[in-house]
């Protein structure tokens, strides 16, 4: 559920129209909902509770210090993978100490910054990873809190470049060779604190199922480094997935109750709860589509309209530098026209100003026939949408807004071309 709605032909967040909002900042300009982004989180807070679970938000999915800001609030920890995104969190107001950080390389200067801020603990991606971990703890005169992030080699079922837990990724250690691992480090890597066990199979999980089949694969590990090991912890990872194609429709109740098969955050709880609880072991789950995605939307106003010989382009003033889902994972995110169409829809490629022909957001796209002029809303982009922006073709960043009730705040302004190119220097 989130907070966007048509209400008298106006599209709007929460109380506010959108219309109202590029008016006045312009476009493209992200647009996030408070409401949306606090009900996601306390309704998994709520869900978990049987298991007294530990929301760590992923950080990478939508950095901005507000919306940080808005998590820490909520007693929300966070999962990090980078001393930029620790420090982001600290200067938002964060507490490093529920912070926890992944990523499979990891620097000297960002291992020591998060050891010195107190980091809850380490999710290593390696033996090599552990040994330097091990080695800074040493000169630090420290014992660095670690857990390592099992692969458990389980199918998640969505994009080929968001699949994390198979064999063929990057990511963790393989579930074979986990239990030495946990034996070499106790053997052998005196400064570090074994503090838990992590897992992260991929993410835009539509299906609760591979989320069990790892829960399942991991869980006798788990126990037996409870044993061994005295681990505090298991974090079992983000993934749950949002819904795209639809989401306009699924800010509305009856939509849930017509689509029982979509996941949501009652059927991940209800099926994974039962598997986790026996284990004894404080539970972390590392979210961020799922608490951001839908809660976002990116205003944009289309510029031209062409028709070529195959297609008709609908040209916006939003490029793959805005957000790349769709070139990058064909990704699909819905566009609606802020001012509401009764019928009139056509077939077209709405594409940005980029040049590169990957530059769309939709293909081959029923939508209303919009004319140049008129404002458009990308919907769901909320996570992976401003944080993966570039200022590609020298586009400057877009400006994000949050709105709450019927106010709303500008919580990053454009870009300014000054801004864009602070930093470049000519040589001496
Ligand atoms: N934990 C770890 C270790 C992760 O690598 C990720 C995401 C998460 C948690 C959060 O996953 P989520 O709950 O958001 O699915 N840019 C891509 C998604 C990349 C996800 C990377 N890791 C996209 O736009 O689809």
């Amino acid at each position: 559920m989130h907070a966007f709605a048509y209400k008298d032909g106006a599209l709007c967040c929460e109380g506010v129209k959108l219309a109202n909002i590029a008016e006045a900042v312009g476009t493209p300009t992200f647009v996030y909902s408070k409401k949306t982004i606090l009900d996601d989180v306390a309704e998994l807070q709520e869900a978990l509770a049987p298991l007294g679970a530990h929301v760590a938000y992923a950080v990478k999915a939508c950095s901005n210090k507000a919306i940080l800001n808005m998590m820490a609030k909520m007693g929300v920890g966070f999962d990090i993978v980078s001393g930029g995104e620790l420090w982001r969190v600290i200067n938002a107001g964060g507490n490093p100490t529920l912070c926890t950080y992944a990523g499979v390389a990891k620097t000297e200067p960002e291992i020591r910054y998060a050891l010195e801020h107190g980091i809850y603990c380490i999710n290593c991606e390696s033996e090599n990873e552990l040994r330097e971990i091990n080695r800074i703890a040493g000169e630090m005169g420290i014992k660095a809190p670690v857990a390592v992030r099992v692969n458990p080699h389980v199918d998640a079922h969505t994009h080929k470049y968001i699949t994390t837990g198979t064999n063929e990724n990057k990511f963790g250690v393989d579930i074979t060779r986990i239990e030495e691992l946990y034996a070499t480090i106790a053997a052998e890597m005196p400064n570090l604190h074994i503090k838990g066990l992590q897992m992260h199979i991929g993410s835009q999980l539509t299906e609760v199922e591979p989320f069990v089949k790892a829960i399942q694969k991991v869980s006798p590990i788990a126990a037996k480094f409870k044993e061994l090991y005295h681990i505090e912890f298991w974090s079992i990872g983000g993934g749950i997935g949002i819904v795209y194609d639809g989401c306009l429709a699924s800010g509305q109740p009856e939509w849930w109750a017509a689509r029982p098969e979509q996941i949501t955050i009652r059927s991940y709880a209800e099926a994974i709860i039962p598997l986790l609880k026996p284990l004894g072991l404080k539970i972390l789950i590392e979210p961020g589509r799922r608490i951001v995605g839908n809660a976002a939307v990116l205003l944009t106003r289309c510029v031209y309209e062409k028709k070529g010989e195959a297609k008709t382009f609908k040209m916006i003033d939003a490029g793959m530098n805005d957000i790349i889902r769709p070139a990058l994972y064909e990704g699909y995110h819905e566009i609606w026209p802020v001012a509401e169409h009764k019928g009139d829809t056509i077939t077209a490629d709405i594409v940005g100003p980029i040049c590169e022909s990957g530059d769309f957001q939709a293909q081959n796209r029923e939508i209303a026939d919009v004319k140049p002029g008129e404002l458009l809303a990308e919907m769901s982009a909320g996570a992976y949408g401003f944080s993966m922006a570039s200022t590609y073709n020298s586009r400057p960043l877009a400006a994000e807004v949050l709105v709450d009730g019927d106010k709303w705040h500008i919580i990053r302004h454009r870009q300014t071309l000054e801004q864009m190119v602070q930093g470049e220097c000519l040589p001496e």
